[in-house]
């Protein structure tokens, strides 16, 4: 609803603290993933309200390779003494829980942005609430559809609504989702006495691609996974990484606790930097931009963005959208191809 104030004597004072159409977008986030959800105006903001309920000084365990916008404000919140952050490997579970001895809060990202990784969900929730943590889950990638942190004993999940959940690259949009009641209530108290509050129309938009979730992540993961298995034997790939593929390190836990590996893939290409970023240039139907989770197909070279320095240099990240894959594999293809023999050469 599209308005900031409300006649006197209803539910609501003032749009900072309710709005029905956020309500509305609460309810079906809330049903999907198993708890009461609280929406944000973008997914940072939802990542900024969680971390604002860990006590000052309190120790975050968090994946070293995660998204690099929450890196960064996990270094912001460190260097300012407010929180203290353990870099691990999330990947690799004895060191994680070894890390969280003492941690308030264990902050899990899977699959990782950019590498794909995946983190035993199940073995990290118990394993972090048996040191004390608290467990907060990055589920954008999979989106409630293909995981459900909170089943898996999360204490909340989070999502940059902005990506699948919207799904058309319009908006920015973020929602945290907990089954502890005391806890969504510190998160709606976080939104309302820092404003970080959603956009009416964002949500309703949000609501209005929600519908097409399913559709969309069925046809994007299908496509994903043709794409992934045309680019294995590909001369001028080195390596892919995708959950679904069999062999990827990911493979395994990806098919225990996932309902499907999800519409990203991402990629090595022979020839390093130079040739992913011209590869990025060639592609004509597959948009080169950064972001995902849109009905278009989009990819970039992750090391170009700043705090991406320990991705390999030569990595691409496909978001794989809703277009036809033959027409999708021609563009892919004939990029790589043309990337490749520059390459070839610029080193002749
Ligand atoms: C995994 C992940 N989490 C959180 C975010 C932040 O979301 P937003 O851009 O909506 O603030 C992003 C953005 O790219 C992301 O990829």
């Amino acid at each position: 609803m599209l308005s900031s104030i409300y006649v006197d004597g209803g539910d609501v004072a003032y749009a900072r603290q309710g709005n029905p159409t956020w309500s509305a977008f609460e309810e079906a986030i809330g049903a999907l993933e198993g708890g009461a959800a609280v929406a944000f105006a973008s997914g940072i903001a939802a990542i900024a309200a969680v971390l604002g309920t860990v006590p000052i000084g309190g120790v975050v365990v968090a994946p070293a390779d995660a998204y690099t916008g929450f890196r960064a404000l996990l270094s912001d919140l460190s260097a300012r003494g407010r929180l203290t952050v353990r870099p691990v490997d999330i990947a690799d579970t004895d060191a994680t829980l070894a890390a969280c001895r003492g941690a308030e809060l264990l902050w899990v990202e899977t699959p990782t942005n950019p590498m794909l990784a995946v983190a035993d969900l199940p073995a990290l929730c118990a394993g972090g609430h048996e040191r004390g943590a608290r467990v907060a889950v990055d589920n954008t990638f999979a989106t409630p559809l293909l995981q459900r942190p909170l089943a898996c004993g999360a204490d909340v999940a989070v999502h940059s609504a902005t990506k699948f959940i919207a799904g058309h690259s319009d908006l920015l949009l973020g929602v945290a989702v907990t089954a502890d009641g005391a806890l969504a209530e510190a998160l709606e108290t976080r939104r309302t006495l820092e404003g970080a509050v959603p956009g009416p129309f964002e949500t309703w938009l949000a609501l209005r691609g929600l519908r097409t979730l399913g559709v969309r992540l069925r046809q994007a993961q299908a496509t994903a996974a043709t794409l992934a298995e045309r680019m294995v034997p590909h001369p001028a790939v080195t390596l892919v990484r995708y959950p679904g593929l069999a062999g990827d390190p990911g493979a395994d836990r990806a098919r225990r606790q996932m309902d499907g590996p999800g519409a990203i893939v991402s990629f090595e290409v022979a020839g390093g930097a130079a040739a992913a970023a011209a590869a990025c240039q060639a592609v004509r139907l597959i948009l080169h931009a950064t972001s995902l989770g849109g009905v278009e197909t989009s990819m970039e070279r992750r090391a170009r963005q700043a705090g991406e320095e320990g991705v390999p240099s030569g990595l691409i990240r496909l978001s794989v959208g809703c277009e036809d894959a033959e027409d999708l594999w021609a563009d892919l293809d004939a990029a790589l191809r043309a990337a490749a023999g520059r390459a070839e050469a610029a080193s002749a």
